[in-house]
């Protein structure tokens, strides 16, 4: 294969890129909606931490501002300065799906456990249990419970 086509086939992979890109990246989200987050089923939004944990909220915000609101935004809408260049999206809080399933204990498990396939961390590897319930407890009281419906990336 001569320089030419290699060069023409780089521009094609870069403009593929791109659209792609473009379609997922939330700053188009008005041209290209983003599908809000997969239909779950409700879960019992009163259910408490696992093994008697008590979160910390004062604690857990301090974590959150330090280490997930780069992907999952200040007002946890999933629209973090990182959040541009990552696919799937982080999780939007303040999705009406999200406040019917993350619970304390799916919030727990998900935080301790991250997501395969996506580029969600597991917290597990570097915190301890009461460290994680502080982080979902926060996540849980401000985003899930009191986040302002209607104003998450989805709209929703
Ligand atoms: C590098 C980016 C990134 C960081 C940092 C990050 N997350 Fe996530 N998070 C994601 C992505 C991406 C998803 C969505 C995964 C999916 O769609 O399956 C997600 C999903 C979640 C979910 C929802 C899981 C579910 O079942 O729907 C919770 C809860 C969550 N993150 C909490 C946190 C908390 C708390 C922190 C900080 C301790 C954090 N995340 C840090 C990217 C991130």
């Amino acid at each position: 294969m001569g320089n030419i086509p290699v060069a023409v086939l780089l521009s094609a992979l870069i403009l593929t890129t791109f659209t792609v890109s473009a379609e997922t990246n939330p700053k188009f989200a008005t041209v290209n909606p983003v599908p809000a987050a997969p239909k779950r089923a409700a879960e019992d939004m009163s259910l408490p931490m696992p093994n008697g944990l008590k979160g910390d909220i004062e604690k857990g915000r301090d974590f959150y501002m330090q280490n997930c609101f780069t992907c999952h935004g200040v007002t946890g809408a999933g629209d973090g300065p990182r959040a541009y260049f990552i696919n799937p999206l982080p999780r939007d809080f303040l999705d009406e799906t999200s406040r019917q399933y993350l619970n304390r204990p799916t919030l727990f498990e998900a935080i301790s456990k991250g997501r395969n396939g996506s580029e969600m961390p597991a917290w597990g590897k570097v915190l301890n249990d009461q460290e994680i319930a502080n982080v979902a407890e926060y996540v849980f009281q401000s985003f899930i419970l009191d986040g302002k419906k209607g104003t998450g990336r989805s709209g929703k």
